[in-house]
């Protein structure tokens, strides 16, 4: 096997095992954020060469940071996938889950909230309007709501943003920033259309999470974590542990 192969599979296998440190979640905190020792300390990530997790302005450096937003659409598991590649990139990640998110992620995944916070290097709580996400003076590389459901995409459409999720979203457009929304739902009315249209106008990358299959997934994580390295590459975030298309391969 060659370098580049061994490499490759080995962060198959870590993505497949996503690590769960010890939650840090606190609603209770007076500004309703914590820290996680990921954010602070640094760490060694196995596949930090293929994503410089520093951002270079102006000669000034800054942890590359991501906000991550999810609501209560399904497909909590691509938010999950998501941050825990993130985390192993060494990206500084901005966590707000919605009451709604909660809900459908204990429905539908084995994951407890805390497991989803201890990915995140800082979270908040989603009415907490003063936390530092909901302001453009804080600086960040882009925003993921994953998934996005309908109600936060027309909130983000119309610039009605009365929790944490969409008021970021609607920095992050302000500011010029990237804001990729996963929006979920089936079929589509003309509402949702519209609201799709509107902010692809305005600058989002609407990606609905809809799995590919020229890949021959042989599994539910495979599907996963092509949708999830699209999406990230989609930030300008490279990650090799998905199948790329190369052309019709021969059996
Ligand atoms: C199990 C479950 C699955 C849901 N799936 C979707 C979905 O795929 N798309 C959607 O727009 N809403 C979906 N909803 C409804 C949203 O949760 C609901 O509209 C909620 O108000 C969204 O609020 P939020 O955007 O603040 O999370 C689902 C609800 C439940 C309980």
């Amino acid at each position: 096997m060659t370098t580049h192969a061994c490499r490759s599979l080995i962060h198959r296998l870590s993505l497949l095992r996503p690590t769960r440190p010890a939650a840090c979640f606190n609603t209770k905190l007076p500004y309703s954020t914590c820290s996680n020792d990921s954010a602070t300390k640094p760490q060694q990530h196995a596949n930090q060469a293929l994503s410089p997790a520093t951002h270079h302005h102006d000669g000034q450096t800054r942890p590359r940071r991501i906000v991550v937003g999810i609501t209560g659409a399904t497909g909590t598991v691509y938010a999950t996938r998501i941050l825990s590649i993130l985390q192993r990139l060494g990206v500084e990640t901005h966590l707000v889950i919605s009451k709604w998110a909660l809900a459908t992620m204990k429905y539908e995944t084995t994951a407890s909230e805390a497991d989803i916070h201890a990915l995140a290097s800082r979270s908040y709580v989603v009415k907490d309007l003063s936390a530092p996400i909901a302001s453009g003076s804080f600086q960040h590389d882009g925003m993921i709501i994953v998934p996005c459901s309908m109600k936060t995409l027309a909130a983000v459409r119309t610039g009605f943003c009365d929790d944490l999720i969409s008021r970021a979203a609607d920095v992050t457009l302000k500011e010029g920033r990237k804001l990729l929304l996963a929006v979920r739902e089936t079929p589509l009315s003309d509402v949702h259309l519209d609201n799709m249209l509107f902010l692809r106008r305005a600058g989002a990358v609407i990606f609905p999470p809809v799995p590919a299959f020229y890949t021959r997934p042989k599994s539910m994580d495979d599907l996963v974590d092509q949708t999830a390295g699209r999406m990230l590459d989609s930030m300008g975030l490279f990650t090799d542990g998905f199948k790329r298309w190369d052309g019709f391969e021969r059996d």
